[in-house]
């Protein structure tokens, strides 16, 4: 599975492609406000820094409109993936976008048929909102391994990128499905390395090395 960071953060995302744990970028209008930045100056930063697809969000609505800013978008860098809403809109848009050659991740999906619809519309990237389902009490794993089958009967190429990941539970269960990329917030990222048992381990570990007095270097 593909590892996308979720953030418009640079310095966190450095730090993740410095470790070889970033395959990808995802951003949102909500993420770009965060950041404090300009979307267009921090979206070429993030697409200089990062070799895989870089997710930037058009803010229009209307089908015209979203084509006119995902091109605008697509200039910035060759890994543009643009990102449209799971409208009937966005739908008109992702299908000229990609019929363009352009990298298109159609987001805010919440169910299956939302998911067919993106695929039939060339979409390059599915992205699954599993937070936010789950904030409703709705297993968001589920929907994830729905869209996996769907598109496995009928091989569709469009990529399951499991997005809206709030934990690090939600990483190995989007990978034990088959999502093809999870994008998870550095803070998540972070998590999956820790284990109350690596701690507890190390703890004795350090306390027999200096009771011991043993040296390396
Ligand atoms: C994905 O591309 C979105 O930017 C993101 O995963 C949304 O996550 P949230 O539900 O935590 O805001």
């Amino acid at each position: 599975m593909k590892f996308f960071v979720d953030t418009a953060d640079v310095a966190a995302i450095t730090e993740l492609n410095d470790l070889g744990m970033v395959d990808g970028v995802t951003t949102n209008p909500s993420l770009i406000k965060k950041s404090g930045r300009d979307i267009l100056e921090v979206t070429r930063e993030i697409c200089e820094l990062v070799d895989g697809p870089v997710s930037a969000e058009v803010i229009a609505l209307k089908s015209d409109d979203m084509i006119a800013e995902g091109r605008k978008l697509a200039e910035i860098a060759e890994n543009i993936a643009v990102k449209v809403p799971l409208t009937w809109d966005g739908l008109k848009a992702c299908k000229v976008l990609s019929d363009e050659g352009r990298m298109v991740n159609v987001t805010l999906c919440f169910s299956a048929n939302q998911a067919l619809l993106a695929a039939k519309a060339g979409a390059t990237f599915i992205s699954p909102f599993i937070g936010r389902l789950d904030d409703l009490n709705i297993d968001g794993m589920e929907l994830i391994a729905d869209i996996r089958e769907i598109y496995d009967n009928y091989g569709f190429e469009t990529q399951i990128l499991a997005a809206s990941i709030r934990t690090a539970n939600h990483m190995s269960e989007a990978a034990k499905i088959g999502a093809d990329v999870a994008t998870a917030p550095p803070n998540v990222i972070h998590a999956m390395a820790s284990h109350v048992l690596t701690d507890k381990g190390l703890d004795a570990f350090v306390k027999d090395a200096k009771d011991a007095g043993i040296k390396i270097v």
